[in-house]
């Protein structure tokens, strides 16, 4: 099969195709022919061994050299095979998957319990788009104990995890404020925001106004000056932080940990990575997917042959939605 493969740590001119054999399932595997992924800053992450720091993690990008050969945490397709010990997925099942890697060859097998029935009413590359930056914004709204009205600001709307979170934040029933480039203001708005700031005009963290939850996707603000925004019983809850070399964005999480600015249990963090049911989180947005409440932005699609140019895309940081490589 052909697949990208991850060179050395660098930018996106260290992925080449190469000839590798189709990967066997076994256990509880499920070997599917990737028909469409995307690119998040997980995938970028791995491949420059950034930042530096996480290599030391057992499930960072790898200490020596790259962990994973083939990198691609987002993969909607078609099951070619099953292992010996699944029950729930047959060969020819449509599934969309949210894998550690594998996504950006021409088949991926996985465990089972990384992958979902795909959304009914969803062309791949459009499934391709929703695993990881869904899961996430699924993942902190949960943490936020958002399940009905309040007041919810997302800080970085209009990218992958933004545009889901304003979303389904929306159909959760909160009252969504999208922080955003004036540019994005019209596509947050149709997401659902109810109203709109933009960052590069206005500092909300000075706005003077309250929030019951503050979603930080951006991550460019101090952690403590979410204290300035927060409602009585108010919750942050960080998502992501600017990119760097040797130890952001985990650096803005550790900085605000460690500012010891909030209250017990005010300061909470989504982790998709980790997430233990990946499978319970896709079906739950499958189901705000097919009832019409969610729907995936797609920013730009690139066939299979400039994979490489949509991870260069992706890492620029401005995409409005999601970046997708289809075949
Ligand atoms: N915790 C987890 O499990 C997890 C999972 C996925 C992602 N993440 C992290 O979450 C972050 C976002 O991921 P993503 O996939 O959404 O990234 P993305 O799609 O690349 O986000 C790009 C968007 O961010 C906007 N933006 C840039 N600077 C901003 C600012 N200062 N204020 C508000 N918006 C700004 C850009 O708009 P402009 O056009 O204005 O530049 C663009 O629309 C990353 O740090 C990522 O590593 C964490």
């Amino acid at each position: 099969m052909r697949a990208y493969v991850q060179t050395g740590y660098g930018s996106a001119d260290r992925l080449r195709v190469h000839e590798l054999d189709r990967p066997e399932p076994t256990g509880d595997e499920v070997l599917v022919r990737v028909r469409a992924t995307s690119v998040n800053p997980y995938d970028w992450h791995h491949l420059r061994g950034e930042p530096v720091v996480a290599r030391l993690l057992p499930d960072g990008p790898g200490l020596r050299g790259p962990r994973f050969p083939v990198l691609g945490c987002d993969v909607a397709g078609q099951v070619e095979a099953v292992g010996p010990a699944v029950t729930g997925f047959r060969p020819g099942d449509d599934v969309f998957g949210l894998l550690d890697g594998g996504g950006f060859g021409e088949y991926v097998s996985a465990r089972a319990g990384r992958f979902a029935r795909m959304p009914r009413n969803l062309s791949y590359p459009r499934a391709a788009a929703v695993p990881m930056a869904a899961v996430t914004a699924l993942l902190a709204l949960r943490a936020a104990g958002t399940s009905g009205p309040g007041r919810v600001l997302i800080n970085g709307a209009s990218g992958g995890v933004g545009t889901f979170a304003v979303q389904i934040a929306r159909a959760y029933g909160a009252t969504v404020t999208a922080v955003v480039g004036a540019h994005n203001a019209a596509l947050a708005t149709s997401l659902g925001a109810a109203d709109v700031i933009d960052y590069r005009t206005t500092d909300f963290t000075r706005s003077g106004r309250r929030w019951d939850v503050v979603l930080d996707v951006a991550g460019n603000h101090p952690g403590r000056a979410y204290r300035r925004v927060l409602a009585p019983g108010g919750v942050v809850v960080l998502v992501g932080g600017p990119a760097g070399r040797w130890v952001q964005p985990a650096g803005h999480v550790f900085a605000t940990l460690a500012a010891g600015a909030f209250a017990p249990g005010r300061l909470r963090l989504a982790d998709a990575v980790r997430c233990p049911d990946k499978r319970a989180c896709l079906d739950e947005i499958t189901a705000l997917i097919e009832d019409g409440r969610v729907s995936p932005v797609i920013d730009r699609e690139f066939p299979f042959d400039q994979l490489a140019a949509a991870v260069d895309y992706q890492e620029q940081g401005h995409a409005a939605g999601k970046v997708v490589v289809s075949r």
